[in-house]
């Protein structure tokens, strides 16, 4: 019995004892998951940098700041080639790996891109140039078997040009709407302004990215800030724009003018552009774009308050004083009149609205030229 009683005892010191051994085990485990996880958050992180040319286990990379290093590829390193993204250690530069698909993560940081909904109907006058967009545009991108079994080319890119405010953005919307077009918005100021050192890389990617989201248009905005005709490029600046342009023009080149893509230029200085853009083979059809006739300014105004709640509205008299309003006038006087009725908690909105509307918007646009006015002279 008092044996059975002590096998009792060591049966159980051995149970716990086994116990013991496995918690041991498992905290072991443990404190070397946590050590591994120490080791890694030790080291510091690795830069993204882009590769510029590979010489066997050698490359020339360009770091984030715009420097170049020739420096040592990791033998575990998958085979890279010009234009890829790696990691690459801080200290030593050693290109680690690669990584995969960074660069359109970017230029949608960058760019706009959308598939706008905007219709024909939604765009008073313009009828002659509507029809133009839709032959040269819409049509080679919804039917390019028409094109091919006639043999001809139609235009890979086109540009609209007039004063501000007239419908152009309005029509390339509508266009990308009535193909299903990824719509991808640029503008040229930006292009070469807020991205320094980056702008020819931008461009590369962006249409990168609209062939990959084909059928797209490419919508540059301000063309003139990116393809104006430069007298001299001496300073580093202007260098770098000319470089960005070069780009441009290399992927312009660079696609079929039947594939899914198609680039709509937009300027209001047509005159100062550099004529290897407008050129055949470039944006080679260029539409005008007019301040609205008395009848399209009808037109726009009736597109515009369609939706507003307006009451006895004399048309003609709003009309008669709106002599060279654009599109985009019209439209800040039919907001500006809304505006006038709700200041006097009304939800209609009548012909005075209008007319106090148009003296509102007249006023601040004498302001803003006077204000142009001073900085230009002084
Ligand atoms: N022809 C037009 N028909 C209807 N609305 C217009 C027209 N032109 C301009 N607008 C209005 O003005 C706004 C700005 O026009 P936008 O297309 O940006 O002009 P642009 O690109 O020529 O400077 C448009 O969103 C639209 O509301
Ligand atoms: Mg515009």
């Amino acid at each position: 019995m008092d044996s059975d009683k002590f096998g009792d005892v060591i049966y159980g010191y051995t149970a716990s004892s086994n116990a013991l051994e496995e918690q041991n085990t498992v905290l072991k485990e443990n404190v070397g998951k946590l050590r591994n996880e120490l080791e890694r958050y030790k080291k510091s992180p690795l830069m993204i940098c882009e590769v510029r040319e590979i010489y066997g286990n050698q490359a020339i990379i360009k770091i984030p700041n715009g420097n170049q290093f020739f420096v040592e590829v990791s033998s575990d390193c998958e085979k890279l080639k010009a234009g890829d993204s790696v990691l690459v250690e801080q200290k030593n530069l050693v290109v680690i790996g690669k990584i995969a698909a960074h660069n359109n993560f970017d230029v949608e940081k960058f760019v706009i891109v959308e598939n706008p909904n905007v219709s024909w109907k939604e765009i008073g006058g313009l009828q002659k140039q509507i029809d133009e967009l839709r032959e040269v545009v819409e049509l080679p991108l919804r039917k390019p078997e028409l094109f091919r079994k006639a043999g001809i080319q139609p235009p890979k890119g086109i540009l609209l040009h007039g004063v501000p405010g007239t419908g152009k953005t309005l029509l390339a919307k509508a266009v990308a709407t009535a193909t299903n077009a990824t719509f991808i918005e640029i503008v040229g100021s930006e292009l070469v302004q807020k991205y320094i050192g980056e702008g020819a890389k931008l461009v590369k990617d962006i249409f990168q990215l609209a062939r990959e989201r084909a059928p797209s248009i490419v919508f540059i905005d301000e063309l003139d800030a990116l393809a104006a005709k430069r007298i001299d490029i001496g300073t580093s600046g202007e260098r770098e724009v000319q470089r960005t342009f070069m780009q441009f023009l290399a992927e312009l080149d660079g696609f079929e003018s039947l594939g899914g893509v198609k680039v709509v230029g937009c300027t209001n200085r047509k005159d100062i552009l550099d004529s290897a853009v407008t050129r055949p083979g470039r944006l080679e059809r260029h539409i005008y774009i007019p301040v609205p006739t008395k009848e399209a300014r009808r037109e726009i105004l009736r597109i515009h308050i369609k939706n507003m709640n307006t009451k006895n509205l004399d048309l003609q008299k709003v009309l008669s004083i709106m002599d060279d309003f654009t599109g985009a006038d019209i439209r800040a006087v039919c907001t500006e009149a809304g505006y006038c009725a709700i200041r006097e908690s009304r939800t209609t909105i009548t012909t005075e609205d209008f007319l106090q509307a148009i003296k509102t918007i007249k006023e601040k646009e004498q302001e803003e030229k006077n204000e142009e006015h001073l900085q230009m002279f002084g």
